[in-house]
């Protein structure tokens, strides 16, 4: 049975570089699993407010379930003001919650991270590193992937034109194949 791989993009924008990196991952697919991109943006900023399970929006529940279905997660993410974007940070949040009742607990990830800037959005990757560990999510140590001048690796028809960016996704998402089956292994 092939590998279900979520992976959360943490930009809201249509013409997101980081969804088109998502998206050039799902169609190279190196590792024939099954990948589905998250909805974040009909998110609503979490509030304990909303663990009340009357209160729970219907959101919530599908972007649980999705990860609660997921052998693994990749996060992709822009770097805003040296931090992750806050549409990223709640859907972690959203998915941490109710107390006792986190899908992170266990289940492996892994982090992207791209800017069309120079710094490699390492800040923005760094963030999510540390939130993750804090739920107990084993985040793939390595390969490290901070993706800069991101812009010019596409074309105008989204299409991945760097050679070497496209070398070190495949790498990054064989990689994490390898990281998902050493906490899973009855595929
Ligand atoms: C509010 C905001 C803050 C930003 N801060 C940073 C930053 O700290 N570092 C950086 O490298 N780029 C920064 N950028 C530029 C982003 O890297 C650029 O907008 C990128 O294209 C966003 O990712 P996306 O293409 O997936 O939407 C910022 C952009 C915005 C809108």
């Amino acid at each position: 049975m092939s590998k279900k791989i979520l992976i959360v993009v943490g930009s809201l924008r249509q013409g997101s570089y980081n969804l088109k990196i998502a998206k050039h991952i799902v169609k190279s697919n190196p590792i024939q699993a099954e990948f589905k991109i998250a909805k974040i943006d009909d998110l609503a900023l979490y509030s304990e407010l909303y663990d009340d399970a009357s209160e729970t929006p219907e959101a919530y529940t599908r972007i649980r379930e999705d990860v609660e279905q997921a052998d693994g997660v990749i996060f992709i993410t822009p770097e805003y003001n040296r931090g992750t974007s806050a549409a990223l940070k709640n859907a972690i949040d959203v998915v941490s919650r109710p107390w006792g009742q986190s899908k992170w607990n266990n289940k492996p990830c892994s982090i992207i991270s791209s800017t069309i800037g120079t710094s490699g959005a390492i800040s923005a990757n760094y963030q999510v590193r540390q939130t993750l560990n804090c739920l107990n999510a084993p985040v793939m140590p390595a390969p490290e992937v901070c993706l800069f001048g991101i812009s010019s690796s596409f074309n105008e028809n989204d299409e991945l034109i760097n050679e070497i960016v496209e070398k070190i996704l495949e790498n990054f998402t064989q990689s994490f194949d390898r990281w998902i089956e050493k906490f899973k292994r009855d595929f």
